[in-house]
């Protein structure tokens, strides 16, 4: 029996289908309701929660993301299945993160046989539990599918979120995340390094000013919090925000209100605050660092991106994503990986995390000969078998260490104190650091 047929699912055509398409899901037994970008104005198809989506990204691609974009938000956890077209429609970064969360993606001419089987291979409702929800980020590891399902649970929730992890882990890709699957999609994600802003500036930049609030203020400036209004402030590096800021941020949590500096009026803010730090908070409010008030406000809901090292599986998937979102840029011999480079990457430790490992890709992508990327190009020498693990692993790490001074570096803007405290060690250490690693700060800058 068909599986449509047995369940009485039924599956919602996010686009045009052709009519061998509409009239072929329906001979096969699904109930087929469309949803046409040209004709469908904000009203989605009644399709109650057992329904399948196709968003058809052939033709009208940007209105077929928007629509399903709406129909996730009424039906969270809904199944589907992209149809990109030939060539694969697949042109930007953005698309590949929505595409990562379908079931399937079906690339190349329309093939209604090859549909038909791909919605044959979605669960239905009784085995489709929370687990087997496709990821909302790259990758498919436990940890990861954990982590979407938290996030579109916190999606809808009007409560301020603390998410936490390494460097390079992710924080800001999945704030953003949880901001396009709230009901503030489409109005201001505000990103805000609160480590990178001049104490001095921080409640200016935050909360705006008035002329002549300060001297140099000689004009009224609108803050982030201000300008962010209906949408998402996400304060990066919270633990670095300034006393006397973290009390104005309780104001803005508790009441819902920002005073410009300069001026004794109240303004309303309608502003979810999603905040991210790398540093163990609770350890800087017992060293009075950070307000204990604030913490508690902030940390009502709780994201931890989990390292890369702990997401088994994870890395070839990533790795294999971040070659074919350059190679679409970018023309290079490079398809795929060596045996011996993905038994490196497993074995590597990755303490820049995912971003160390899309930069080590990249530089592969470039400097590769091959089809196959090799250990070499990847900078990760490691040979997997267990006489030689050791050795090669403190080279890779040796390697690693260099890579992530280099890049603390320049997102420090090459400031020394600024990249100490970033990596939580002494500035002599970073001059330590970049004396053995041979870094000439002169050249570099
Ligand atoms: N699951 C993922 N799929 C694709 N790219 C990812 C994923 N996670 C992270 N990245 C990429 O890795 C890089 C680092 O991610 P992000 O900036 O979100 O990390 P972070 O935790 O905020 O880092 P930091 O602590 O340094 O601020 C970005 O370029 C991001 O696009
Ligand atoms: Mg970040």
């Amino acid at each position: 029996m068909l599986r449509g047929e047995s369940t009485g699912r039924c599956v919602v055509w996010i686009g045009r289908p052709s009519v061998e398409e509409h009239f072929g899901l329906i001979r096969a037994g699904w109930r087929t309701l469309v949803a046409d970008p040209a004709r469908c104005d904000g009203d989605l198809p009644e399709c109650g929660d057992s329904a399948i989506a196709v968003a058809d990204l052939r033709a009208n691609q940007q209105d077929a993301l928007r629509i399903l974009s709406s129909l996730r938000q009424v039906h969270p956890g809904i199944p589907w299945i992209g149809l990109t077209g030939t060539p694969p429609a697949m042109a930007h970064a953005t698309l590949r993160q929505v595409l990562a969360g379908a079931f399937e993606v079906i690339d190349g001419p329309s093939s209604l046989g090859a549909l038909r089987q791909a919605l044959a291979r979605i669960p239905g409702d009784a085995e489709l539990t929370h687990d087997d929800e496709p990821s909302l980020l790259t990758g498919s590891s436990a940890a990861i599918r954990a982590l979407s399902q938290n996030i579109r649970k916190f999606a809808p929730v009007e409560l301020p979120l603390l998410i936490t992890g390494e460097t390079g882990t992710g924080k800001e890709m999945a704030a953003r995340t949880l901001h396009e699957l709230s009901h503030r999609r489409g109005k201001p994600f505000a990103a805000i390094n609160c480590g990178a802003l001049p104490a001095n500036l921080v409640q200016s930049e935050l909360f705006g000013h008035e002329r002549g609030a300060f001297t140099g203020a000689t004009a009224r400036r609108i803050g982030h919090f201000e300008s962010a209004d209906g949408g998402t402030v996400f304060l990066d590096e919270i633990g670095d925000l300034p006393l006397d800021a973290q009390t104005n941020l309780l104001r803005v949590l508790q009441e819902g209100t920002i005073e410009r500096i300069g001026s004794c009026q109240s303004i309303k803010v309608d502003v979810r605050v999603l905040a991210a730090t790398h540093v163990d908070l609770e350890k800087a409010v017992a060293q009075g660092r950070f307000r204990e008030d604030l913490f508690y406000r902030l940390n009502v809901l709780r994201l931890r991106m989990p390292p890369l090292r702990e997401r088994t599986g994870d890395i070839e998937l990533l790795a294999q994503h971040f070659l074919d979102a350059f190679r679409e840029s970018y023309g290079t011999r490079a398809r795929t990986f060596s045996a011996a480079a993905r038994r490196a990457m497993n074995a590597f430790p990755w303490p820049g995390n995912v971003r160390e490992l899309m930069n080590r890709v990249q530089r592969a992508a470039v400097i590769a000969d091959d089809a196959l990327i090799s250990p070499s190009d990847l900078e990760l020498d490691v040979d997997a078998s267990p006489a030689m693990e050791r050795n090669s692993l403190g080279s890779a790490r040796t390697s690693a260490e260099r890579e992530a001074i280099v890049d603390c570096l320049r997102a420090s803007s090459f400031n020394i104190s600024e990249c100490a405290r970033r990596l939580r060690v002494s500035r002599v250490t970073v001059y330590r650091l970049c004396k053995k690693h041979q870094l000439a700060l002169d050249q570099l800058r």
